[in-house]
């Protein structure tokens, strides 16, 4: 049977353990043609670059074939009803990564596909964001569980499947956000039960200064994501107490990363310069994705007769 990545929460602690240590391997021994034949198409409703470019790049070196749908080629849901073009593609591809404004989309395309969707962001999730960048931290710190991540900002599509990750790996996972701007109840719902069973413990509080101190890991988005820039103004004053910047850092562990998954809007959630910060790991965070989602491809689209490691 396929298996859809449409969030986070679709993956077990062990599954996103294994993924981790198959990107280890793959980043230190190179990726082997495990996907030669196999195709995937990349449907996009929004702007990308490093989802967009490590999808692609993921697919050639694994000796496969990626296709890029723009918005404008496809018109998802306007031109053709979302359930006929997964119906379409699913005859031709192996699998259908997809960037999306509502999940519900995520939903119809898994649900009229015979072939394995991921989510390559909602306004709801990134898990790939977070898978990826669960292996940025197990590189660094050799580690998870016990790690507190600080996020910092809008409890949007990322914190969400940060939060989700971190609480089913056993990482704790602290939030700081204006009031109106949290996470939604049901992810933390969510949340809250991976968290009973791992350990982790969830904190959320309007104060920045609360939120990082002692972190492990500090991590901020942009203010108003893809979709919000109506509402940019009236969140730059909403966030304005909420800019990363190194009091803030000062105030966590020594040893502290500092991460973003970028685009960042310098000299708005960051301070200018933060990206070039030793304690920076943003550049290693964009190419973890390409690490990670050749894990991720090789997981769910590998021709079952062909043997993986
Ligand atoms: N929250 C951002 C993430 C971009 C990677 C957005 O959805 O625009």
């Amino acid at each position: 049977m396929k298996k859809d990545l449409l969030s986070i929460a679709d993956l077990n602690r062990k599954e996103i353990e294994h993924l981790i240590e198959q990107a280890l391997h793959m980043k230190k021994e190179g990726a082997p043609p495990l996907l030669s034949g196999r195709t995937l198409a990349i449907l996009f409703e929004k702007p990308s670059l490093r989802t967009k470019v490590s999808f692609e790049i993921a697919m050639y070196q694994l000796g496969g074939y990626g296709i890029y749908l723009s918005p404008e080629e496809v018109g998802l849901g306007k031109r053709e009803p979302v359930a006929d073009a997964a119906r379409v593609l699913s005859r031709y591809v192996d699998g259908i990564v997809a960037r999306t404004f509502s999940q519900e989309t995520l939903d119809i395309l898994a649900g009229h596909s015979s072939v394995p969707v991921i989510n390559a962001l909602s306004n709801l999730e990134h898990p790939c964001q977070a898978l990826s960048d669960l292996f940025t931290i197990y590189e660094k710190k050799g580690g998870l569980p016990g790690l507190t991540l600080a996020f910092i900002g809008d409890g949007n599509n990322v914190a969400n499947s940060l939060l989700l990750s971190a609480c089913l790996v056993g990482m704790n996972f602290h939030l700081a956000s204006p009031p109106g701007y949290e996470v939604k109840g049901e992810v933390l719902n969510q949340g809250k039960e991976f968290a009973a069973l791992s350990g982790s413990q969830i904190r959320l509080t309007s104060d920045p200064y609360e939120a990082a101190k002692d972190a492990d890991i500090i991590y901020t988005d942009v203010w108003a994501s893809m979709g919000q820039e109506a509402e940019a103004e009236k969140r730059r004053l909403a966030f304005s107490g909420y800019q990363v910047n190194n009091k803030l850092l000062g105030l966590a562990k020594r040893d502290v990363l500092f991460m973003h998954p970028l685009p960042a809007h310098h000299g708005e959630e960051i301070s200018a310069g933060l990206l070039d910060d030793p304690l920076s790991v943003v550049f290693d965070q964009a190419e973890n994705r390409l690490h990670l989602q050749k894990a991720l491809l090789v997981t769910l689209l590998s021709n079952p007769k062909v043997s993986v490691k």
